[in-house]
């Protein structure tokens, strides 16, 4: 496994390996890497791809400067496990390699409101800063295959949306969520929960299953309310609990109002908070 700290040595290396017939496949993530993020490795690998993973902790999508610097940060544990998985190469830039100074790294597309639902009115200037560096990292990296996690569905929605404005010729592939085996979400978050919230959190994959079973039934106002109680019992702060289309991310109106629905929430176990979204229709695959 290559680690190339410079922009120059890894578009060498990646215009070497193209030239010899490699197609390459790019996982961005901030570190703390845990096996939701192995598996994005593993899917380029069995595309055929050779995995290049970033590790960059994007100043410019922390909304809050506390946060970025609690980020956790575990180099050695990562390089480790990129090796157990076979990772052909890893690119951990400097702020000032990604961002070289005296130029605009704002990417230009529009985001249509899909940045300030959800998630979106939680962090603001998040998914604007989010987008922005892996456009950066794209136009660095110029893969064929760009892995991301559904775990994360309003930025894979964004970075679809993103990629089809610009007309960008990397297909982007969404890897599953990876869960613990009763049903959490894995996630760098979950090690700060406490016995008892890390207990009761597995409710939130629970209630999304639950959801699916109801909208066979139930409008979808209730199906939102049913859920929001079903946390709320469980002893969690829901945040928010949303039906919405997979493209636009506006709440449906029925089930048959969207091609593709998905379901996505945010809750408060104790004092971490932990989003998940599980897909209940999708004719678009
Ligand atoms: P990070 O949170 O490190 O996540 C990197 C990638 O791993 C994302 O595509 C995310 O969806 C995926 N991932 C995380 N947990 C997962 C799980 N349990 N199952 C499957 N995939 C999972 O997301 C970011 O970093 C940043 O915003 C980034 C895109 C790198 C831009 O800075």
């Amino acid at each position: 496994m290559l680690v190339f700290k410079s922009v120059d040595e890894l578009q060498f290396w990646l215009d070497q390996k193209r030239s010899e017939g490699h197609s390459i496949g790019f996982a961005p993530t901030m570190g703390a890497l845990h096996r939701g993020h192995l598996e994005l490795v593993k899917k380029a690998k069995s595309d055929g791809d050779l995995a290049v993973v970033s590790i960059f902790v994007n100043p410019t999508q922390f909304n809050d400067a506390k946060d970025l610097e609690k980020y956790p940060r575990t180099p050695g544990k990562d390089m480790e496990l990129l090796l157990s998985v076979d990772c052909d190469a890893v690119f951990l830039p400097s702020v000032e390699e990604v961002y070289p100074p005296g130029k605009e790294y704002s990417v230009a597309m529009e985001f249509k409101g899909l940045d300030s639902l959800m998630e979106g009115a939680f962090r603001p200037g998040h998914f604007a800063g989010m987008a922005s560096v892996v456009w950066r990292l794209l136009e660095i990296v110029q893969p064929q295959n760009l892995y991301m996690g559904q775990k994360d569905f309003q930025q894979w929605t964004i970075v679809h949306e993103m990629l089809q404005q610009l007309g960008s010729p990397t297909h982007l592939v969404m890897c599953p969520t990876v869960r613990e085996t009763d049903g959490l979400a894995m996630s760098s978050r979950n090690t700060r929960l406490t016995p008892e919230m890390r207990e009761v959190a597995p409710i939130i994959y629970q209630t999304l299953m639950a959801a699916a079973g109801w909208l066979q039934t139930y409008p979808v106002s209730e199906v939102v309310t049913m859920a929001l109680e079903q946390l709320e019992n469980a002893g969690l702060k829901p945040e928010y609990f949303c039906l919405v289309d997979g493209f636009t991310l506006r709440e449906i109106e029925n089930r048959d109002s969207s091609t593709f629905v998905v379901a996505c929430t945010a809750a408060w176990a104790g004092d971490v908070r932990l989003i998940d979204n599980a897909i209940l229709k999708n004719q678009e695959a």
